[in-house]
């Protein structure tokens, strides 16, 4: 597994499970990590920023650029996950200080620029709000359909039917927290993988988890296992026991895709303001995303754990 076969971009809002799937890309050796680009989401840019830098200080791979993009939304206000990850995304959870400083290129222009200087060729993994995708399609129309593929983590939806949001009664949290951004990527005609509400319930977060990820004793793997255990804490107060490892489906996905299943659909977003805004629909027409159905959740960890074991 010495060659580095995944060249990577990783869009994120760190956040606990975007922190874990950032980690176990970075305990990869196959996977040839080119940027890390950041968005408002879990928490305000600047938070989600910082986060990514700590956990590549913590990765010991700060040789890894992280670019800022957007701070706000296309149109709506911005939302913020407090409850779910605390006010600066990654709960209380210690980490180093970065010490390398954020480029000066928006992630937006990142995504452009390295989507054309390979095309065909870089997987694209979007873990947060969809607004530095849109922005890229927007400035470069066209520019999506370069990646080789795009794992979105966003929208929620069973069987053509939409299943309950975790943000309103019918939206997930990233596809509420930019729908119209998310509108503009359904509709890039890109290699678009979605993992919804419906495939990430598959994958539970339980204390069990935790600590089998604890178990492997790295300092990555501890900070993997605090963040399920303040995750944990913080939906228990909202009277739930069992959480749902979102993110990290993203890298698993690309790296085994084996342990997944999935369909071709057509999907949409709402846009319209009422209660349905932000909720995905399933609709006929031509397919516009691998709509991922069915996920090994015992297969998932196993992949994050082994990652994990090979960070300091
Ligand atoms: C998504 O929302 C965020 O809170 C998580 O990081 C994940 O990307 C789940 O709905
Ligand atoms: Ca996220």
């Amino acid at each position: 597994m010495n060659a580095r076969s995944y060249p990577t971009l990783h869009d994120c809002d760190p956040g606990s499970d975007d922190a874990i799937t950032l980690l176990t890309l970075l305990g990869r050796l196959d996977v040839n990590l080119l940027g890390v680009s950041t968005t408002h989401g879990n928490a305000p840019l600047s938070a989600t920023t910082q986060n990514a830098r700590a956990l590549l200080k913590l990765a010991g791979r700060e040789d890894i650029p992280v670019y800022a993009g957007a701070l706000t939304p296309l149109v709506r206000e911005p939302v913020y996950a407090p409850q779910i990850h605390g006010v600066t995304g990654l709960g209380g959870v210690p980490l180093p200080s970065p010490s390398v400083p954020v480029k000066s290129e928006h992630a937006a222009l990142t995504l452009i620029r390295q989507l054309c200087a390979q095309p065909g060729e870089i997987t694209l993994l979007a873990t947060g709000p969809l607004t530095n995708l849109a922005l890229a399609e927007r400035l470069r129309p066209g520019v999506l359909k370069e990646a080789k593929q795009i794992i979105i983590m966003g929208g929620s939806l069973e069987n053509g039917a939409p299943r309950l949001g975790n943000t309103t009664p019918r939206a997930e949290f990233n596809a509420y927290a930019d729908p119209h951004a998310f509108d503009v990527v359904l509709k890039a005609g890109a290699n678009l993988a979605l993992i919804g509400l419906n495939l990430t319930r598959q994958v539970q977060v339980t204390r069990a988890r935790a600590q089998q990820l604890a178990a492997v004793g790295t300092a990555a793997a501890q900070t993997c296992s605090a963040l399920l255990d303040d995750y944990l804490d913080r939906i228990g107060k909202l009277g739930q026991t069992v959480g749902a490892l979102h993110d990290p489906c993203t890298a698993a996905l690309m790296l085994s895709p084996e342990l997944f299943d999935w369909e071709e659909a057509h999907v949409d977003i709402l846009t319209d303001s009422g209660e349905r805004f932000g909720e995905t629909v399933q609709v006929g027409g031509e397919p516009n995303v691998q709509l991922v159905t069915g996920a090994n959740e015992a297969g998932i960890y196993a992949l994050v754990a082994e990652a994990l074991r090979r960070l300091p």
